[in-house]
């Protein structure tokens, strides 16, 4: 995998920007830029044998391109099955949050061997990765999505097959991933492995920033009147229940990727129409609609990456080239950005420094856009899109960065 080509596309150059003035927009004058992030990472989800490519980050928030290098994970990855026996991708595993970071270790799924991996990362070269135990079994099929809790060191996965279900490791740097449950906490979905989607799947699974809950959001399937729903499973005594609170938000259709803003406030997309802000009540742990958004020309709002920092969501749609910014404060757009790269979609996307990084895999190569989202809101700038060539492919899941 080392001797994979790459090749730099960039719609604008890097030198136009740095040449051309602050790359922060009108802004930059006046606020500090942030610490750019060190590395990204997403895993190519190859069903003849996964790896996680990690590339470094330009101290202009740019990504190198010409020194990517890739990581076997020791399992293979697969794609789910879109109307009658077509293979998804790009969007192979129908969700969010398949490549996570915490701290020094990198998490990603295989979907096709039913197991996860784990990694640490240098602090001093992130984007050297070395495996950390052997790949974990999910005691389910087709694993698309991982949390992981810090105060818990515990790690959660959720498999979206036909056997579906969370499952949750104990997480040593050390010595890597132990199991903590004897079978999966099952969704009863009625999938079949590889699943039938994008609607009536699992999208995304993460814990409240207190690790009170985990929470895993699922589509539902209007032609079958299959309605999605929001899993909560409350966090006692460092333990996650073995049973979830089920809430079917008023309004929903197809949630799908989702952020934490608060302990309490989501923003997750919905497929069907844009995003949601949704409330959870810690003491019932049901999740309510709070508002929701209709995105104009979305075809499907799927992706969302948080900035603490703007108050905002970056949304994506797979066959819509653009970013959309959705307040956390008001859960409404305040601001879109088309891409100029031609591309006809983005997936996974996720902010790090001042930057949001976008996926857009396509058969012979990875994009990623780069965009500068400056001081506050209403300020997203294209800086860049980046191509990693050969070996990268159309089933390329997940995107993490490296602060
Ligand atoms: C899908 O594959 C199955 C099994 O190979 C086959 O029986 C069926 O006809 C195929 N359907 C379509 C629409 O191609
Ligand atoms: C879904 O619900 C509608 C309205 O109740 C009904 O007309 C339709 O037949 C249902 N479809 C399926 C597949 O059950
Ligand atoms: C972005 O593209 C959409 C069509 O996809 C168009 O309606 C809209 O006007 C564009 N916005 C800008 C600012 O160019």
């Amino acid at each position: 995998m080392r001797s994979f080509i790459s090749i730099a596309v960039t719609a604008f150059s890097l030198t136009q920007y740095a040449l051309g003035g602050p790359i922060n927009g009108p802004q930059s004058g006046r606020c500090p830029p942030g610490r750019p992030a060190k590395a990204l990472y997403f895993q190519t989800n190859l069903p003849t044998g996964n790896s996680v490519v990690a590339i470094p980050i330009l101290s202009n928030g740019g990504i190198h391109t010409g020194k990517w290098s890739a990581f076997a994970t020791g399992g293979i990855g697969s794609a789910g099955r879109e109307a009658e026996n077509a293979t998804a991708g790009p969007d192979a595993l129908f969700s969010q949050d398949s490549v996570i970071v915490q701290d020094n270790m990198l998490f990603t799924t295989n979907a096709g061997s039913n197991t996860i991996s784990m990694f640490r990362i240098d602090p001093r070269n992130p984007t050297c990765l070395t495996l950390v135990g052997e790949p974990a079994c999910t005691l389910g099929e087709f694993p698309v999505a991982i949390a992981y809790s810090r105060r818990l060191r515990m790690a959660c996965v959720v498999n979206a097959g036909a056997e579906d279900g969370v499952t949750c490791f104990s997480v040593s740097a050390r010595t890597g991933l132990k199991p903590l449950d004897k079978s999966a906490r099952k969704l009863n979905l009625g999938q079949s492995t590889p699943p039938l989607g994008p609607t009536g799947t699992v999208s995304d699974i993460f814990f409240t920033p207190d690790s009170k809950s985990l929470i895993v959001m699922v589509k539902g399937d209007p032609p079958t009147n299959v309605t999605g729903f929001v899993a909560v499973y409350p966090v006692q005594n460092g333990k996650v229940s073995s049973v979830p609170v089920k809430s079917n938000p008023t309004g929903s259709v197809a949630l799908f990727g989702s952020s934490m803003i608060s302990n309490t406030d989501i923003i997750a997309t919905d497929a069907g129409f844009g995003t949601m802000k949704l409330s959870l009540n810690p003491q019932t742990h049901e999740v309510v609609a709070d508002v929701k958004t209709t995105i104009d020309g979305q075809v499907a709002t799927c992706w969302t990456a948080f900035s603490p920092k703007i108050g905002s969501v970056f949304v994506t749609d797979i066959k819509m080239n653009r970013a959309q910014e959705i307040s956390t404060s008001s859960g409404k757009v305040v601001s879109a950005l088309n891409f100029t790269n031609g591309n006809g979609g983005n997936i996974d996307n996720i902010v790090g420094g001042d930057f949001l990084y976008s996926l857009s895999p396509s058969t012979g190569k990875v994009d990623i856009a780069v965009i500068s989202l400056g001081c506050g809101q209403g300020q997203m700038k294209e800086l860049g899109t980046f191509s990693i060539a050969n070996g990268a492919n159309q089933f390329s899941s997940g995107i993490a960065i490296y602060n």
